[in-house]
């Protein structure tokens, strides 16, 4: 299992979908202005947004090529391939924001960023990595749990992202979004991601957008005619699911750890712990 994953700079990788020549070759990306970033920690809901801003570009005209927007996901091949494509490119990452190509702030690129409780991230994480072939299996939920709380889990630590993007938390080319505010008002959330990059929607779209991309919505439109749901992403979609995982202990060590890093933050107010 231990090939499955290999370290950078002392953070963790999937060796398949992340080798090390796709991270080498990202230092030539060149990122425009009116290029669309979606920047998330795993697990925090890339792939909603990534469901809900290509709703969006395809309502406003435009065409996406059919593969995993992660920028880390593409081959040195396909970034030369993504270097030519016509604006506006949409790209999303996992990875933490001083490892973005520095290009995107040069160019003041917008980003979009999605954050999520980290009770519930945990929990998402584990049973992704038990029910994802290339990634290795958890030895048990508190052995992950341990290895997320010192972040040797792939892309890193939580908190370490979520310190890192409490520096740009009022930079103007920088939206920070929540799962749970996404939970709570979709609507909103979609008219604020589509006003934060201009694209210009009617509120009839907007709530289109918003009533095709609820879990049950996208777990719908993903059940192939074998009656059988294909999106790994979607597991639960829930908020709280960590109470069915967490021992009070641990419960306790993650708000220890919260409220030693977040607390009297921005993003820590954001996350409402
Ligand atoms: S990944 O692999 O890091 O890109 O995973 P990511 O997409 O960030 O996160 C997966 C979790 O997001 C949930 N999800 C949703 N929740 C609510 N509504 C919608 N539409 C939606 N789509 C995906 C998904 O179920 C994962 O969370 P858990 O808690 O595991 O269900």
């Amino acid at each position: 299992d231990e090939e499955k994953l290999y370290k950078r700079n002392g953070i963790l990788y999937p060796t398949i979908m992340s080798p090390p020549e796709n991270l080498d070759a990202l230092k030539d990306l060149e990122a425009r202005e009116d290029d669309i970033m979606l920047v998330a920690y795993p697990k925090c809901g890339c792939n909603w947004m990534v469901g809900v801003l290509r709703k969006i570009m395809t309502t406003c005209g435009y065409t996406l090529p059919e593969r995993p927007r992660l920028i880390e996901f593409h081959s040195p091949e396909v970034q030369k391939i993504e270097a030519e494509m016509p604006s506006p490119r949409f790209m999303a990452s996992h990875l933490h924001p001083d490892d973005i190509p520095v290009s995107f702030k040069t160019n003041k690129t917008k980003i979009l960023v999605v954050f999520r409780n980290p009770k519930d991230t945990a929990v998402s994480y584990y049973h992704f990595m038990n029910n994802n072939p290339v990634l290795p299996k958890t030895e048990s939920w508190d052995k992950f749990f341990s290895d997320f709380m010192s972040g040797e889990v792939c892309w890193g630590s939580y908190f370490d992202h979520a310190l890192a993007w409490e520096k740009h938390v009022d930079d103007p080319n920088v939206l920070i979004v929540t799962y749970e505010e996404l939970k709570e008002n979709l609507l909103e959330g979609v008219q604020k991601i589509a006003n934060f990059f201009n694209f210009p929607l009617t509120e009839e779209q907007v709530k289109g957008i918003a009533g095709e991309s609820t879990f049950s919505a996208m777990q719908l439109s993903s059940k192939t005619s074998l009656g059988k749901y294909t999106n790994v992403f979607l597991r639960k979609g829930e908020v709280g699911d960590w109470r069915n995982h967490f021992t009070e202990s641990q419960s306790k060590q993650m708000d220890e750890e919260f409220k030693k890093k977040l607390s009297g933050t921005k993003l820590g107010a954001k996350l409402k712990y």
